[in-house]
């Protein structure tokens, strides 16, 4: 599969010509612009600045950056590139804290880099495409595999954006979305908005709309009146990481999704690859959660939304414990009731 296909559905992600181009996600679903790359360091602001986000899409977008990083450190210094060029990965990986997939996907390239003689280019580019291409196949595994566990007629909800943007391509919780879409399956397909940033408004339901699958929106507060009324069988997300015991970090709302789901009697589905997984994680409680500026609560869409003078807390994922998930499922397989031993078998295979 090549990953600049477009005819494969929306992709955010580019490497076309020497150069990195991000679909702008701040700008969607208004104007479809596109950034291009000069360097590392601007990579890095991408990320943090939330042009490029979900955990997948960050980790093929720092891939791009490394070989963006190695090109010109080696054009300075033939000799001696990788002083430099380990500094550039140093700044992609703190870019943000919680999806482990930008680790890992800066760790990659690292290793990849160590054993390069002359020009690193060719050998690195060639593995962030590896990358990129990995996660799409991923996802339509992931797709097929979730989209077996829901029945006929079902209707979901889900949280955040999951989707082509948040990847390479196709999506996690909305690969499966799509695939249980394409079988005929779904009766209907719900979103929560998701504060503050918006991704299930501006994102998740832009998304669906582009593939012709009907989407209503929610505000995150009535995903529980939603699960009252009997009208999901499922909740299906994505995870920014997952700890060893299947505890699972998501967009901030997930838990409550969770918790809400089990009360209620309702299936909860987290879509992963296992590049989302960190078995040197014991459990959730180890895994840093970004908290972001105030400014995105106390505003919405740059306008102020809030009495002058409050304070503010905005944690951007939250920890949904293993119990209350029903199904992990990644492209090695599925894990149900995860808890440390499943999630190790699973990760031995
Ligand atoms: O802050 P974001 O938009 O990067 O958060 C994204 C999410 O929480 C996604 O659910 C997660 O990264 C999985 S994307 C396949």
């Amino acid at each position: 599969m090549n990953n600049n296909e477009n005819s494969n559905g929306i992709r955010a992600i580019e490497w076309a010509d020497g150069l990195l181009r991000l679909l702008d996600q701040r700008l969607l679903p208004r104007r479809m612009e596109w950034l291009e790359l000069e360097d590392c360091g601007a990579a890095a602001d991408a990320i943090r600045d939330m042009v490029v986000r979900g955990a997948p899409a960050i980790g093929i977008t720092a891939a791009y950056a490394a070989v963006i990083a190695a090109r010109d450190r080696y054009r300075e210094d033939p000799q001696r590139w990788r002083d430099g060029f380990q500094r550039d990965l140093d700044g992609l990986a703190q870019a943000r804290p919680t999806a482990v997939n930008l680790s890992w996907a800066v760790q990659r390239m690292r290793a990849a880099a160590t054993g390069i003689e002359g020009d690193p280019v060719p050998a690195l580019l060639q593995l962030a495409r590896t990358i990129h291409d990995e996660d799409i196949r991923a996802n339509h595994a992931m797709g097929e595999y979730g989209a077996g566990f829901i029945a006929a007629g079902s209707g979901v909800l889900t949280h955040c954006n999951a989707g082509a943007l948040a990847t390479g391509g196709y999506g996690t919780a909305l690969g499966v979305i799509r695939s249980a879409w394409a079988g005929g399956r779904l009766r209907e397909v719900f979103a929560d908005e998701t504060r503050p940033w918006l991704q299930g408004a501006r994102l998740t339901a832009w998304e669906l709309l582009q593939d012709g699958i009907p989407v209503t929106l929610l505000v995150d507060g009535a995903a529980a009146h939603l699960m009252a009324q009997g009208r999901v069988q499922w909740v299906v997300v994505g995870s920014d990481r997952i700890a060893a015991n299947g505890d699972v970090a998501n967009k901030i709302g997930t838990y409550s999704a969770a918790v809400a789901a089990r009360h209620h009697g309702v299936k909860f589905m987290v879509v992963a690859p296992t590049s989302t997984v960190d078995m040197s994680i014991a459990s959730g409680a180890d895994i840093p959660i970004e908290e972001r500026g105030i400014d995105e609560v106390l505003e919405c869409g740059g306008e102020p939304v809030a009495a002058r003078g409050a304070g503010a807390w905005n944690p951007a994922f939250d920890i949904t414990p293993a119990e209350l998930v029903d199904v992990i499922v990644t492209e090695k397989g599925v894990v149900e009731n995860p808890d440390r031993a499943r999630m190790e078998a699973l990760m031995a295979e």
